[in-house]
């Protein structure tokens, strides 16, 4: 905790270590308030120098060099301790003292539920012992773990187990050794009174690996779906990246007090509950996905982060961007690609765009940081992941997998950084990337404005695209792939034939789609042989995470929707059509005008209803309006009183023109079969979901969303009603949360659901609702789960009740973000997040949000992190 201006760590100050550490014993005597840790280390030298190692909050009890006591040599500071030597080759023992039971900033060792827990990443080692806490120091760790047996049935650590036994006292104790060199991030234990479930998998080369996860005696029914998600992800990074576990055991453990959504330590990743445990009665299809894409995401780290792992934490993206790359692929495989695809788009929009017009906006390698745990971001993660899907693209899938294959081939068990993940995919192919740098070291939302000219006399269509970041001086142009297409005006695609000399920059993947390679910041592409003046389709599959800027008309849109080959053009093509429609309502409301819903709209999603060849999946996202959120984004002054009610109209209007065919759609997915998680079933329940949320406007269906609640056939089905329910206030409302509190009382995941529905219901009483679910039992500032559900759902989504005109939301959240910041810095820091973007309000709303910003960062005690992210925001 700090006051003046904390340090600024930059990526330009990198130095090599000065030592290594060839291998390190750790010994745990766990007690909730005083634990002992004994580190003896195998030290080289590299470089002249004293030592230098990294510590905080640690009662320091001896050090001892070479077996010499030299703890009164040592130079102990609140960040770390130094000592002077000129040894070379040297064993150092320290001996510290934490105290677990008080951590409930959940970095380091702590407890959870009664067990013992550990988060290292990004710089919690320090937290443990005295260490080399970076990513460049990489040593083989033995992890010995001494516990009361009673309390502590498992006693896990990194690595396989090679030695156990009881102990006097009531004690027992178990030995891990990890034999793959690991930095200290990387480092884990747990113990507690677990159970577990266990299954096996056998490697493509033939090995048994004993696959086990651990979780609180109650939640043992709800293991299942982790357990399969981890054998298909063991299973698709065989096939997929030919990459084969390397540990005799791998080892899951879910725990309800976790910072963020899973850890990769090696062989015993530690995961929030939230990405592990699910049954159909108690987790939505959202959820399951989750777990699957998040159990995937983290056994993939094994390879792309942990066997190849950072040099520094400028450079996460390496690992976070290329596994988030890697989770969407299997994502996509095990469900449907244009489904994954489009979801992923709105994410990226929803969230990361944003971050990238704020205060806090950062390239996806950053070019320095107060506080590392600040940097995982949706720009470091999703963008990031967006930048390896361009190499993807480029490259192909042959060429991506060869450029992996080297990297590895390179680099195993080294710490690296982006360019050599760079050279890698280059040399692999023989092709020059380094252009892609410029994606590394700027930050923007890139704007892409495409014009098209038809020539009928030349029958030549020239497409004119100019890029730009917006707010960056001599902006380096990025190389940005376009995916392309034509269509006529009956919808049919047609073929395209680039003219000679732009062969080299237009790639043909097919017939009738192509890839433009776009590396300047002006540049035409010219296509022979267009007969009629062509419908041009754009950024298919979302080639590139920018902003398109092309003039279509609406019925060119319309059009698009329902005939491109591409199902994310399709997508965009109705999403678009929505947006547009809601800001003219916007724009009349503020006017005294008319405006009704377009009927080429009402027309179009007609159509997507009534072709029953499309995906479900599909149709749904179609037809589900944009955010409130990306609606204010297209706005420099965002008015969300208007947005919020023109988003009301044009729903109801929508309910109103299409009743029949949402009635008709309802009933024609309704399905009574057991819960399945299948790409089938899920779009179904999708689209259900979409037709009943429209029906929910009407008067005379209200019972129907009733009476899925009651049917109680899936929590999917049920929270889809229950939140229809409350945005539309239908009478039953009341009595549907109180059976639901009832019914799932002592749930934690479920009773999350039940914070997040209420606080995300935007209408007159919205934080009246919020406050006094601040004072209900079952709220706690200490868990993250139960802060994101109430505290993070309602600043981010409920924009009627935090924007409150009269300042009450910013006021009742900036109160809580202070108390939280207390108990867990990381958490508080996130729930900033809506306060950044102050500058997006009028006036007014300005004053407030900087008045409560400043409230947040006044303080003594104001932690680094919201620290970093208040300062940087009112800068
Ligand atoms: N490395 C984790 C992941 O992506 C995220 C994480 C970061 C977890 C920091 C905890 C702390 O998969
Ligand atoms: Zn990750």
């Amino acid at each position: 905790m700090t006051k003046s201006a904390p340090k600024v760590n930059y990526l330009k100050d990198y130095q090599t270590p000065a030592f290594t550490v060839d291998s390190v014993f750790l010994e745990f005597l766990l007690q909730p308030e005083a634990t002992q840790v004994t580190n003896r280390m195998q030290i080289g030298r590299l470089r002249a120098g004293d030592l230098w190692l990294d510590g905080e909050s640690l009662d320091l009890l001896s050090v001892h060099l070479d077996g010499e006591d030299v703890t009164s040599q040592c130079r102990v500071e609140e960040t770390g301790l130094s000592l002077s030597t000129d040894k070379e080759q040297f064993e150092l023992e320290i001996v510290t003292r934490i105290n677990p039971e008080k951590n409930t900033a959940l970095e380091g060792l702590y407890r959870t539920s009664g067990n013992y827990c550990t988060q290292c990443e990004a710089e919690g080692f320090r937290k443990i012992t005295y260490f080399f806490d970076r990513p460049d120091v990489l040593s083989v760790f033995t992890t010995k773990v001494v516990a009361d047996k009673s309390q502590n049935r498992y006693l896990l650590a990194n690595g396989n187990l090679t030695e156990s036994g009881d102990l006097p006292n009531g004690q027992h104790y178990a030995v891990w050794q990890d034999p793959f060199k690991k930095p200290c991030y990387l480092f884990a234990l747990v113990a507690g009174n677990l159970e577990k479930i266990s299954d096996t998998f056998r490697t493509q080369d033939g090995r048994d690996v004993a696959l086990e996860i651990y979780v609180e005696p109650r939640n043992i029914d709800k293991c299942e779906h982790a357990m399969e998600s981890l054998k298909r992800s063991m299973a698709w990074d065989e096939s997929r990246f030919g990459l084969i576990y390397d540990l005799d055991i791998y080892m899951i453990v879910a725990v309800d007090d976790f910072n963020m959504g899973a850890m990769e330590n090696k062989g015993l990743n530690v995961f929030n509950s939230k990405f592990v445990l699910a049954k159909p009665e108690s987790a939505t299809d959202v959820d399951y996905e989750g777990i699957e894409a998040v159990i995937g995401h983290e056994y993939f780290h094994n390879w792309t982060g942990n066997r190849v792992t950072c040099r520094d934490w400028f450079q996460l993206t390496l690992k976070e961007g290329l596994t988030v790359f890697r989770d969407q692929e299997f994502t996509a495989d095990m469900l449907s690609p244009a489904v994954k695809r489009i979801e992923d788009v709105k994410r990226l929009r929803s969230n990361q765009f944003p971050e990238d017009a704020g205060p806090m906006s950062h390239p996806i390698q950053p070019q320095s940081y107060i506080e590392m745990n600040n940097f995982y971001t949706m720009t470091v993660y999703e963008k990031g992941a967006e930048v390896v899907r361009l190499y993807h693209t480029l490259l192909g899938e042959g060429g991506f997998r060869k450029g992996m294959d080297l990297y590895f081939e390179r680099h195993d068990g080294q710490a690296v950084t982006v360019q050599d993940f760079r050279n890698a995919m280059a040399d692999a192919n023989g092709v020059d990337l380094q252009q892609m740098h410029n994606w590394y070291v700027q930050s923007g939302t890139p704007v892409l404005k495409i014009e098209s000219e038809y020539d009928a006399q030349m029958q030549t269509l020239t497409v004119n695209c100019e890029q730009s970041l917006p707010e960056t001086e001599d902006f380096k142009p990025l190389l940005i792939p376009i995916g392309f297409g034509m269509l006529n005006s009956e919808g049919h695609s047609l073929q395209l034939q680039p003219i000679e000399s732009h062969l080299q920059t237009v790639e043909l993947r097919s017939e009738t789609n192509a890839v433009l390679k776009m590396t300047k910041a002006q540049q035409q592409f010219v296509f022979n042989g267009v007969q009629t003046q062509p419908i041009l389709s754009l950024l298919r599959g979302f080639s590139a995470p920018v902003k398109l800027s092309y003039d279509y008309s609406d019925q060119e849109l319309a059009l698009l929707a329902s005939a491109d080959e591409d199902s994310f053009v399709r997508w965009e093509a109705m999403q678009t059509l929505l947006l547009r429609t809601v800001q003219a309502k916007v724009a009349a409301l503020k006017s005294v005008e008319e405006y009704a819903v377009p009927q080429l709209l009402v027309d179009t999603a007609e159509k997507l209803l009534l072709d029953h060849s499309l995906d479900p999946a599909l149709v749904a996202m179609s037809l589900t309006l944009p955010e409130l959120g990306y609606i204010g984004e297209q706005y420099r002054e965002v008015d969300v009183d208007a947005i919020h009610q023109a988003h009301n109209w044009l729903k109801n209007g929508l309910a109103q023109a299409l009743q029949d065919e949402w009635r008709n759609t309802y009933l024609r997915m309704q399905d009574d079969s057991e819960y399945r998680y299948d790409k089938r079933q899920i779009a179904e329940r999708m689209l259900k979901n979409v037709a009943l949320a429209y029906l929910g406007c009407l008067a005379q269906h209200q019972e129907r969303v009733f009476e899925q609640y009651r049917a109680q056939h899936n929590m999917t089905d049920v929270l889809a009603a229950m939140k229809i329910m409350l945005h539309q206030g239908h009478s039953q409302t009341d009595q549907a949360l109180q059976d639901f509190y009832q019914r799932w009382r002592g749930d934690n995941l479920v009773i999350d659901k039940w914070f997040a529905m209420q606080a995300e219901t935007q209408n007159e009483t919205a934080l009246e609702k919020a406050q006094s679910l601040l004072s209900h039992p079952d709220f706690s500032l200490t868990n993250p789960n139960r802060v994101r559900s109430l505290l993070g759902v309602f600043a981010r989504l409920n924009l009627v009740g935090f924007h409150r005109a009269d300042g009450a939301g910013y006021q009742m959240v900036a109160e809580q973000i202070i108390k939280v910041d207390e108990l867990n810095p990381q958490i508080a820091a996130r729930l900033l997040g809506p306060f950044t973007h102050w500058k997006r309000y009028d006036a007014e709303r300005q004053k407030l949000m900087r008045a409560a910003l400043q409230r947040i960062l006044d303080r003594d005690n104001v932690s680094k992190d919201v620290y970093e992210i208040a300062s940087k925001s009112l800068a």
